[in-house]
């Protein structure tokens, strides 16, 4: 067995809750294992640009609590690039860096994924995303406090909402997934959850509006995952208008909030758990792989089906939410 003396870290994509307890525990776990561990700021940029620094215990020290990454991050241009790349090989060896381990979502692991089989560099992924769109785990790191933060900002709203009579559509992110449309709208009782993998059809959620059944309903919301084919929350709410032109509506795009913020003790617990494992998995040769947990059970999924497969959404979800909002 080859064995990786040095390890290093980084965080690449767009930050997510958790991201920080996750550095921790890549820290601390590799630090336990007699190794030592560098950080790589701004994620590939900064593998590019020699960000390095060695990190302690100390270094991540009370950052579970933290939302951010403490070793910032970036989404590189650069890192595309066989050049970019080939800087960033040669700085790993400058600094004697055996084995990386990388924390983000799909553009992190398409670039690790090259990178590996470019030069056959021990590389470990994480996932960290608040989009929740990576196959080979239940949920990232990230999304579950994303989620909460919707629900949190979801009820204040539902508060005005009733007291106007008025219908708000409210977008969420997720990019072209509707994971954090469809489990934020369930639990904060939406009336309408339009994602990007079901059809929307303006004229059913009208309809729907009109019915006898909702007469006695004066206000609502309805989430808008951001890449709803339909358009965003503007879009839709406007269409909605243009039937029911009786209707109030407002809209919230709630935007950034939804990436920051302490993380839930749900992500807390899956990044220290995934960044533990990361570590052994790494140092234990297993490589160009993501760490990740399915129906409670460590998983380690290569990066080319992570980012390639589709996790599906439960569709069946959505039904029950639209009789829970009856
Ligand atoms: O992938 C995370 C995410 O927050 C998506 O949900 C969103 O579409 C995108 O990043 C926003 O990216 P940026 O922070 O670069 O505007």
């Amino acid at each position: 067995m080859h064995r990786i003396n040095r390890i290093g870290v980084l965080t690449s994509g767009g930050d997510s809750s958790g991201m920080n307890a996750a550095i921790r525990a890549v820290v601390r776990t590799a630090i336990y294992e007699n190794r030592e561990v560098f950080g790589i700021y701004k994620g590939y940029e900064g593998l590019i640009d020699g960000q390095f620094e060695q990190l302690f215990s100390h270094s991540v020290s009370n950052i579970i609590q933290r939302g951010g990454t403490i070793l910032k991050t970036a989404r590189s241009k650069r890192f595309l690039t066989a050049e970019g790349r080939m800087q960033a090989y040669e700085n790993l060896k400058k600094f004697n860096i055996e084995g990386l381990i990388v924390i983000g979502g799909n553009g992190t692991f398409t670039g690790a994924d090259v990178f590996y089989k470019e030069f056959d560099f021990p590389i470990v992924g994480l996932p960290g995303t608040i989009d929740n769109d990576l196959f080979g785990t239940d949920y990232t790191i990230g999304y579950d406090t994303a989620v909460n933060v919707v629900v949190d900002a979801a009820d204040k709203i539902r508060d005005t909402a009733t007291s106007h009579d008025r219908l708000f559509f409210i977008e969420v992110m997720g990019r072209d997934a509707g994971f954090i449309a469809q489990r934020s709208g369930i639990a904060c009782g939406a009336e309408f959850i339009l994602v990007p993998e079901t059809k929307t059809y303006i004229d059913n959620i009208a309809r729907l509006l009109n019915h006898d059944i909702r007469k006695n309903k004066t206000s609502g919301i309805v989430i808008v995952a951001e890449g709803d084919d339909e358009g965003g929350a503007y879009e839709i709410a406007r269409k909605v208008k243009e039937r029911l032109p009786e209707i109030d509506t407002r809209v919230t795009v709630l935007g950034h909030i939804q990436r920051g913020g302490p993380p839930s003790a749900g992500d807390r617990m899956l990044a220290s758990l995934l960044g533990y494992e990361a570590v052994l998995a790494l140092l234990n040769n297993q490589y160009n792989i993501m760490v990740g947990i399915i129906d409670k059970k460590i998983t380690l999924t290569p990066f080319e089906k992570a980012i390639k497969n589709v996790k599906e959404i439960d569709i069946s979800l959505l039904e029950v939410s639209r009789i829970l909002a009856l």
